[in-house]
């Protein structure tokens, strides 16, 4: 069978000691892709590209379809807007899904954690559109839409995702009793389409209450559905929930393409010392292995990761070890192919 077509962004920071990380354990597990090597961001700018966006990077991605990328980073205050919210808008990447699940020998917070985020990635407040501050900078606004299309097509993500996976409730968190427009739309449109999965339990919840239910029982959550500012806040919390974003995978799902990335930051504080985790973007490389159809694959990461974890064996400072990445990586590896 022909190998699949990979667009790799290896980004800025720990970027390219993880992402080479889970190439390796790609490799290990016999997964054949066609790689393609492109920049964005930061270090498309270093090697003389003058845009972060480069055109060589968009056509790799459209070709492609498919995308594992590593984090990238975003100047503050100045410079130019992220491109991770540019991609999304560009490819349609219209679902963010994070799941967080407990894992042996972490610091997670419960041992029984298994929730998956299913976050609107495009509209909402979290879009940046109509943002204005008055001359004298007395006043800022922000404009949040929430169109019906945009919300039916996440909760049928959501409800078609929970049915494909055997996952029993998908829980609505909105603020409709204060955002009565835009969290209001979302919610009703959620009802309607929780009555045709009647396979799969339905609830819902404000979201300020589901920020505190899920410190105090996450376990009473399953798949969460929501929108793009909340679904920001409450994945992040989950993955707090297990011990932080460096066990935490993402991937941005849209019809014609799909990406993979780790969910936390290129983090400057380690650059350059090989000791980042890589758990997040070789669990991101699973996830886009069950996305492919892969699952024999994708378990079997899963499970070399949570041994590698489990056993503390050569594990970074973060998990309380004192291996390195590519370490790290050779014990996953070790596990897979024994
Ligand atoms: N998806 C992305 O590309 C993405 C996401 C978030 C932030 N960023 C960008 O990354 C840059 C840095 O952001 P930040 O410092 O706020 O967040 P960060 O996630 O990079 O770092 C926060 C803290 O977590 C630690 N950390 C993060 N990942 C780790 C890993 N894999 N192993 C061990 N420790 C890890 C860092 O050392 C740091 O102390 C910014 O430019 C930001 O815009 C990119």
């Amino acid at each position: 069978m022909a190998a699949t077509p990979l667009t790799v962004i290896r980004g800025d920071g720990i970027g390219p000691d993880i992402v080479d990380a889970a190439l390796t354990v790609l490799d290990a597990v016999g997964a054949d892709f066609d790689r393609a090597f492109v920049d964005v961001g930061q270090a498309a700018l270093d090697k003389g590209e003058t845009d972060p966006m480069p055109q060589a990077a968009v056509d790799s991605i459209e070709r492609t379809g498919l995308v594992l990328k590593g984090p990238v980073t975003t100047p503050v205050g100045q410079g130019y807007r992220s491109v991770n919210v540019a991609m999304r808008k560009q490819f349609d990447l219209y679902a963010n899904v994070r799941p967080t699940l407990s894992l042996p020998g972490t610091r997670a917070r419960y041992d029984d954690i298994d929730i998956i985020t299913v976050r609107e990635n495009k509209g909402g407040m979290y879009s940046g559109e109509g943002q204005v501050t008055s001359d004298d900078g007395q006043r800022a606004e922000a404009l949040s839409v929430v169109t019906r299309e945009q919300s039916e097509r996440i909760i049928r993500f959501a409800f078609d995702m929970a049915r494909d996976r055997g996952r029993q409730k998908v829980t609505l968190a909105h603020k409709a009793n204060i955002m009565k427009s835009t969290s209001g739309l979302f919610l009703k449109v959620g009802r309607e389409i929780a009555a045709e999965y009647d396979d799969i339990e339905y609830d819902e919840i404000i979201v300020d209450a589901c920020a505190m239910k899920l410190v105090m029982a996450p376990e009473q959550f399953d798949v969460i559905v929501t929108t793009n500012l909340f679904g920001d806040i409450i994945s992040d919390l989950c993955a707090g929930l297990i011990g932080g974003l460096g066990l935490a995978p993402g991937a941005n799902i849209g019809q014609h393409c799909a990406m993979f990335e780790a969910v936390h930051g290129s983090a400057p504080d380690i650059a350059g010392q090989g000791i980042a985790n890589p758990t997040s973007v070789i669990l991101a490389a699973a996830l886009m292995l069950d996305h492919l159809g892969d699952n024999e694959r994708a378990t079997r990461i899963r499970t070399a990761v949570r041994e590698t974890i489990a056993a503390g064996d050569r594990t970074t400072p973060d998990l309380g070890g004192d291996g390195r990445t590519d370490t790290f990586a050779e014990a996953v590896v070790e596990r897979l192919t024994a």
